[in-house]
C-alpha cells in the first residue's frame, strides 16, 4: 500500500519506518528541514533501539522516502497518517492541537480524488470530528476536488520498544465516523501482518478511540502514582513497598507491571495526557470526573520532592555538597528528557546549593539544553569520582549493575539512594555502603 505519514518526530519516524518494513510505500513529510535531511540520509534524530537498522534497511529497498514538500504528499497517496505533537498549551493544562490542525489546513486544499486521514497523535475528545468538519469546508472551497474521510488510529508504542511496539502491537484501534466509511478497509490493509497474527482489532467511534489512548495513560500513571502514595505510608511505618508491590502484583487482576515504585513517572505523553485529560473532562462538563487525577499528578511530584529531602537528610546540609545524579532521561533505553524526574531532581539540588554532577549513557545532549549550568561528566567512572551522595533516578541497566566495590574507590563518601527501587540492597550495604530508597526503610 502507499502512503504518507505527516510529522516525523518520535511517533511519525517511527511509524513511517515500520509501515515501510511491513512492505509499504511510505514517504514521509515535515516541516523541519533538518530533521527530513537526517532521516533521507539514515539517521535518526533522537535515540530508539533497533530503529536506524529498520530505516536504513527500508530506505535502501526503496520503500521509504522523506520530504518536505506537502505537494508530493497530496500526490504520492490516499492513504495519509498525522503524528505531529500536540504538546500541553503554555499556562494551561490542555493540549495544543495547532499543529494536527495545520496539517489539514494545508494538505486538504491540495488533494484530488478519495482520501482517508488517520490521526495518530494523542488529541482532546472531539477533535477529530471538528477536524472533518473544517476538513469538509475545505474540500469544498477548493471546488470539491477531494472527499476526505478522517479517521483515529491511536497509538500506544512505548519509547525505547518502539519498533516492537508498532510491527507487532498488541492492540489496533480505529475510530470511524458513522456508517459511510472506508477507514476500516484501509486500516485492515494497513495493518494485515498484525491481523494475521489475530491482533485484537477494535473498529469504534471518533471519540471512543481518541478516549481509549488517554485513558490507557491515565491509568497507567494512576498505577504508578497509586504505588508511590503507598510508598509514602511504606516510609513512614517502616514497611516495604517493593516486597508489598510483589505481594499484591500476583493477583492477576492487579498485575505487578507498572507497580514500580520510586521517582514516578514522566516523558512526554504520561504528564502531559493526564492533565490534557482532566482539562477536556471539564471542559465537556464533566467537571468532577477526572479531578482524582489531579492528585495523580501531585503524588507524582512529591516523590521529586522526597528525594531532595532524603538527600538533605543524608547530607546534613546541601549547601556546596557534590551530589552525582545518575540519569537524565525520562526513562531508561531513551535519550528523551522532557519532564525527565531525573532532572528535575538535579536541578532542585542544584538551586539548593548543591553542586551537580549528571551523567546518562544517551541523554546528555538533551538534557545540557534543559540545563545548561549543570556539570556533566564524561563517563560513570568520572561521574562517581569525588561525589559525596550518589543518587540512581534513572534505571539503565549499567547503573543497575554498578559493581559497589568498584563505585566505593572513587567516591568521596559511601552514600547512595536508589530512586527506583533496582539496586541489589545486600550487596551494596556489604560493600560499606549507607543506602537509603523510597518506599523502604534499609
Ligand atoms: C507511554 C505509554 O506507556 C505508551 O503506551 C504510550 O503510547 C506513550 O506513553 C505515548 O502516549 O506515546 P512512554 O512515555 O514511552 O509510554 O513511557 P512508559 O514506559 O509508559 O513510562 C512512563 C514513565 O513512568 C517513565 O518515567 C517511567 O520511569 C515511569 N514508570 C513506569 C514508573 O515510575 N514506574 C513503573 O512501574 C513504570
Amino acid at each position: 500500500m502507499r502512503m504518507t505519514v505527516i510529522g516525523t518526530g518520535y511517533l511519525g519516524a517511527t511509524h513511517a519506518a515500520c509501515m515501510a518494513e511491513l512492505g509499504h510505500e511510505v514517504l514521509g513529510v515535515d516541516v523541519d528541514e533538518a530533521k527530513i535531511e537526517a532521516l533521507k540520509n539514515g539517521r535518526v534524530p533522537f535515540y530508539e533501539p533497533g530503529l536506524p537498522e529498520v530505516l536504513e534497511r527500508n530506505l535502501e529497498a526503496g520503500r521509504l522516502d522523506f520530504t518536505t514538500d506537502y505537494e508530493r504528499v497530496a500526490e504520492f497517496a490516499n492513504v495519509h497518517f498525522i503524528g505531529v505533537g500536540t504538546p500541553q498549551q503554555r499556562g494551561s493544562y490542555a493540549a495544543d492541537t495547532r499543529y494536527v490542525e495545520a496539517v489539514i489546513e494545508d494538505l486538504v486544499p491540495k488533494l484530488e480524488g478519495n482520501h482517508i486521514i488517520f490521526g495518530k497523535s494523542t488529541v482532546p475528545v472531539g477533535t477529530a470530528a471538528a477536524l472533518q468538519e473544517r476538513a469538509d469546508e475545505l474540500a469544498a472551497e477548493a471546488g470539491n476536488k477531494a472527499s476526505v474521510e478522517i479517521a483515529w488510529n491511536p497509538e500506544f508504542l512505548r519509547e525505547g520498544y518502539a519498533v516492537k511496539d508498532t510491527i507487532e502491537p498488541d492492540r489496533i484501534v480505529v475510530g470511524v465516523r458513522g456508517k459511510d466509511t472506508n477507514a476500516e478497509q484501509a486500516a485492515r490493509e494497513v495493518y494485515a501482518q498484525a491481523l494475521e497474527n489475530e491482533t485484537p482489532f477494535i473498529v469504534t467511534d471518533l471519540q471512543t478511540a481518541e478516549l481509549v489512548k488517554v485513558s490507557a495513560n491515565a491509568f497507567l500513571a494512576t498505577k504508578i502514582s497509586f504505588i508511590n502514595a503507598v510508598s509514602e505510608v511504606c516510609e513512614i511505618v517502616g514497611a516495604d513497598v517493593t516486597q508489598l508491590a510483589d505481594a499484591i502484583g500476583y493477583d492477576d487482576r492487579i498485575g505487578r507491571k507498572f507497580l514500580g515504585a520510586g521517582l514516578g513517572f514522566g516523558g512526554g505523553c504520561l504528564p502531559k495526557d493526564i492533565r490534557a485529560f482532566m482539562a477536556r473532562a471539564g471542559e465537556v462538563g464533566a467537571d468532577q470526573a477526572l479531578t482524582f487525577l489531579r492528585e495523580v499528578d501531585a503524588i507524582n511530584m512529591r516523590r521529586r520532592q522526597r528525594i531532595v529531602d532524603l538527600s538533605r537528610e543524608m547530607l546534613g546540609s546541601l549547601i556546596g555538597k557534590r551530589i552525582t545524579v545518575l540519569g537524565a532521561a525520562f526513562k531508561p533505553n531513551s535519550d528523551d528528557v522532557r519532564d525527565s524526574p531525573a532532572l528535575a531532581v538535579a536541578g532542585q539540588l542544584s538551586l539548593a546549593g548543591a553542586s551537580v554532577r549528571i551523567f546518562d549513557p544517551q541523554a546528555m545532549e538533551n538534557a545540557k539544553k534543559v540545563f545548561p549550568t549543570l556539570d556533566y561528566a564524561t563517563s560513570l567512572d568520572d561521574a562517581l569520582r569525588g561525589a559525596e551522595l550518589v543518587i540512581l533516578a534513572t534505571e539503565w541497566a549499567e547503573f543497575k549493575e554498578l559493581d559497589p566495590k568498584h563505585a566505593a574507590e572513587l567516591v568521596a563518601e559511601q552514600r547512595i539512594i536508589d530512586g527506583r527501587n533496582v539496586l541489589p540492597v545486600d550487596a551494596w550495604q556489604s560493600a560499606g555502603w549507607e543506602i537509603r530508597a523510597l518506599g523502604r526503610s534499609l
